[in-house]
């Protein structure tokens, strides 16, 4: 079930059986807000451990992207068919750790995921059920090789609820919020941290409140508060969490 994931060419996400029970492949959920410092610290925990690293918010967005370029807006989008979803091509492509979102074939540029009008739209588009059951067997197709650290909003509840290592990433809405800020380039001050900590806990609010996947916390997860806590710290204590599972398995 598990395939090695070294020394081979890019392999699809498409191709061959989802990762499941059974498989020797640990997972690692990491669930958390926006800001929360979850991507940084999914990187740096699989690069440590030598495990594919999913960022499932990538995918998300590149579905966001192709369904905004074929013209869909508003009802529309919420309306989106099964078929259509299927005419998007939405793949991932592996080489060794790293992946790559590709649409209709191509690789979706991280610039284009992270573009203004796609972070606007992706909300909306992650709330439609019928895209989320459309991207369930490509995350789960991920989960190859010694381990998986799967970084997003459901991954421990929907996506991957047998996970050997859960955490949830939290931390203060004015601290996730200048955070985003520098990402973005930007020395913010006062008034900008405020107005994108309501933009961030607005997000979060109509991700939590959507009726299919709700934003929550696994009730196994364990939760890791990083208002005061570095990359290298979150990261460490994510490789424990992960050392001391495979000590007890
Ligand atoms: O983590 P991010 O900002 O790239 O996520 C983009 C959006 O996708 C955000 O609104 C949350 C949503 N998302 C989701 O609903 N489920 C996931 N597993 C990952 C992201």
């Amino acid at each position: 079930m598990s395939g090695p994931p070294t020394g081979r060419p890019p392999e699809s996400g498409r191709e061959g059986s989802p990762g499941s029970a059974g498989s020797r492949c640990l997972v690692v959920a990491i669930d958390g807000s926006a800001g929360s410092g979850k991507s940084t610290t999914a990187a740096a925990a699989a690069a440590r451990l030598g495990f594919r690293h999913l960022d499932s918010g990538a995918i998300y967005r590149a579905v966001t992207r192709a369904l905004l370029d074929a013209g869909l807006s508003g009802a529309a989008l919420d309306a989106v068919t099964p078929d259509e979803l299927a005419a998007l091509a939405v793949d991932v492509r592996w080489t060794e750790q790293d992946m790559q979102v590709r649409t209709g074939g191509k690789p979706v540029p991280e610039q284009a995921l992270r573009s203004e009008r796609v972070t606007a739209a992706v909300s909306q588009v992650a709330a439609i059920p019928a895209v989320r059951a459309h991207l369930l067997e490509l995350q789960r197709t991920a989960a190859r090789g010694p381990g998986l650290v799967a970084e997003g909003r459901d991954m421990g509840t929907v996506v991957f609820p047998e996970a050997e290592v859960k955490v949830f990433l939290d931390a203060h809405p004015r601290e996730r919020a200048r955070r985003r800020l520098l990402q973005r380039g930007i020395r913010p001050d006062d008034a900008e941290i405020e107005a994108e900590a309501v933009l961030l806990t607005r997000r979060d609010q109509r991700d939590a409140s959507r009726s299919v996947a709700p934003f929550l916390q696994a009730g196994d997860a364990v939760l890791l508060d990083t208002t005061a806590l570095d990359p290298a710290a979150q990261t460490d204590a994510i490789v424990r969490l992960v050392e001391a599972a495979r000590g007890s398995g």
